[in-house]
């Protein structure tokens, strides 16, 4: 039984959805969340999903946050389509929408950032400077609106993921972080909202991505350890088919840091990042964990 319908009602008012948790919580009900900059797809509705096995009463966040974009980012162009967002949101099944304005999440006296350091060192946070810090600065401001015991965070964004669950950590807030598997279309492309700005030749080129991984993955399962191999084994397929390429990196699973290439990988994230065309897209697997 869902606790409150959305229906046309998404709440927009920070002070608003801290109530209706509040009241969730009195009633003993637990609370999961899953923030989200919307235009959702297939990937975010599974995380929904894994929010309702885990808790009672759930709330998705709808936000596209400012401070996450870097100022030639894709800020003013990113996808938006709240109604539709909503009406997928009921159909999944979640207890309340939380949609605010920029100005509810940083007023004009908002003065704190959250910055966590070294795991943003590597990966995407040189190429995205200022990135890391906007994404923690407003996951801690949702979970300081909605306190979640239990949040939902997709593994598409891997280093997004390690960085929150150190923020959480170190800041002793009593939520635990949920990691869900990269949800994929059929021909194995990750999705992304930012899918949507592939044309058609891009769409087929960005194969490459999960193709690269994929051929890594079996040459570890082959039982190639070598981490330089391994990153060449993807590199080959996705540097013909990248407009540019920020990294494909086998990287360290607990920091983060690229390994060198004569390391011997037992399990490694390798994770890729790169444009095709104007798009930038990432996608990563887990060596020794994730099946090719
Ligand atoms: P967004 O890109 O909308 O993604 C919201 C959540 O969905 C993230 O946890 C992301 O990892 C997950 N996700 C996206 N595509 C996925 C896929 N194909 N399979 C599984 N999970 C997927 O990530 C953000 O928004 C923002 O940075 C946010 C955390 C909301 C902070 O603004």
């Amino acid at each position: 039984m869902q606790d409150v319908f959305v229906h046309d009602r998404v709440l927009e008012d920070p002070a608003r959805v801290r109530e209706v948790c509040d009241a969730a919580r009195r009633r003993d009900r637990t609370v999961g969340f899953v923030p989200t900059m919307g235009a959702l797809h297939e990937g975010h509705l599974a995380l929904v999903r894994e929010a309702r096995r885990r808790a009672d009463f759930v709330v998705c966040s709808i936000f596209v946050n400012p401070t996450q974009f870097g100022p030639n980012e894709d800020l003013a162009r990113y996808p938006r389509d709240l109604e539709g967002d909503v009406r997928k949101l009921e159909l999944t099944g979640v207890d309340a929408v939380f949609a605010p304005a920029s100005d509810r999440m940083y007023g004009e006296h908002d003065r704190t950032r959250v910055r966590v350091e070294r795991l943003t060192a590597h990966l995407c946070g040189p190429h995205r400077p200022g990135h890391f810090e906007g994404v923690t600065t407003v996951v801690a401001k949702l979970f300081g609106i909605v306190g979640p015991c239990v949040a939902v965070f997709g593994k598409k964004d891997y280093q997004q993921l390690a960085v929150l669950r150190r923020m959480a950590a170190d800041l002793f807030l009593p939520v635990e972080l949920v990691g869900h598997p990269i949800v994929r279309e059929a021909d194995g492309l990750a999705m992304s909202s930012r899918n949507a700005y592939l044309s058609a030749d891009e769409r087929s080129r960005a194969l490459a991505l999960s193709r690269g991984l994929h051929a890594a993955s079996a040459a570890f399962a082959a039982g190639e350890r070598r981490a330089g191999v391994l990153r060449d084994a993807a590199l080959e397929v996705i540097e013909p088919q990248a407009s540019s390429i920020d990294y494909v990196t086998v990287a360290d699973l607990q920091d983060l840091a690229p390994m060198d290439d004569q390391a011997t990988v037992d399990a490694a994230l390798l994770a890729v990042a790169c444009r095709i065309g104007a798009t930038r897209l990432i996608d990563n697997v887990v060596l020794g964990e994730d099946s090719p």
